[in-house]
């Protein structure tokens, strides 16, 4: 049984796949860890045409997704996951941060049952507001808009999957990383080779004082 599953709701899930079925996500649904699912909005559009967008009441730009498409793409999923959160990348969301991957990285560790998250990706203009009504939480990736919800899920979903035991290498890679404990951004870190164009590894970290090393590393993480 997957510890967490992501049920993703978009017109383009071709943009979604190749990154889910590489390196560590397409590890951590090989292992068993996540599960990763696509609904085609499309499916649910309405008419000859299968319309899941229409014109902006009062006047503007562009198009908005409609309420009905979405009502019963996500409600399709709920008839047999009635618990299934309903996630909404939107600039008008709440900025994601470390600590609420962590939080849902958390939950779907302890929890008995797989978490299931549906993420709804709008495209063009938006979404009509009623929308809202059937969104658990909103998120923001940063200050800047995209063109759809696509990049926004996948970077929730790396962030999450990634914090899930059994995912990274070593266990605590994930612990003593940026933004684990706030602001802190990590300590610079060297590998081979020891002298690279003159840039040289402080030795410190060759000297085999662990001590030492924690101290430097310590001194070393800067805040953002
Ligand atoms: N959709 C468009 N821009 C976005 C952003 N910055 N965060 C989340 N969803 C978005």
């Amino acid at each position: 049984m997957p510890k967490i599953k992501f049920t993703i709701i978009t017109l383009f899930q071709e943009t979604l796949k190749p990154y889910l079925n590489t390196s560590m996500m397409w590890k951590a649904k090989e292992n068993g860890i996540a599960e990763f699912d696509f609904v085609n909005l499309r499916d649910f559009g309405l008419g000859p045409h299968k319309k899941v967008d229409d014109t902006i009441y009062g006047g503007g730009d562009g198009m908005l997704l409609m309420c009905e498409p979405v009502f019963n793409a996500i409600e399709s999923v709920k008839k047999d996951s009635p618990d299934a959160l309903v996630y909404l990348p939107t600039p008008a969301g709440k900025i994601w941060e470390q600590k609420d991957a962590k939080e849902i990285a958390t939950k779907a560790q302890e929890s008995e049952k797989p978490l299931h998250i549906i993420i709804l990706c709008p495209h063009y203009e938006g979404y009509d507001e009623r929308i809202l009504s059937i969104v658990d939480q909103k998120f923001c990736i940063g200050k800047y808009v995209l063109t759809g919800g696509e990049l926004p899920s996948l970077i929730l979903i790396d962030s999450i999957v990634r914090l899930i035991p059994g995912v990274l290498g070593g266990e605590n890679s994930a612990i003593i990383e940026s933004f684990s404990d706030g602001d802190n951004i990590e300590f610079p870190q060297y590998t081979k080779p020891y002298d690279f164009r003159g840039m040289k590894v402080p030795d410190i970290l060759l000297s085999g004082n662990h001590g030492e090393v924690d101290k430097w590393r310590k001194e070393h993480e800067k805040i953002a």
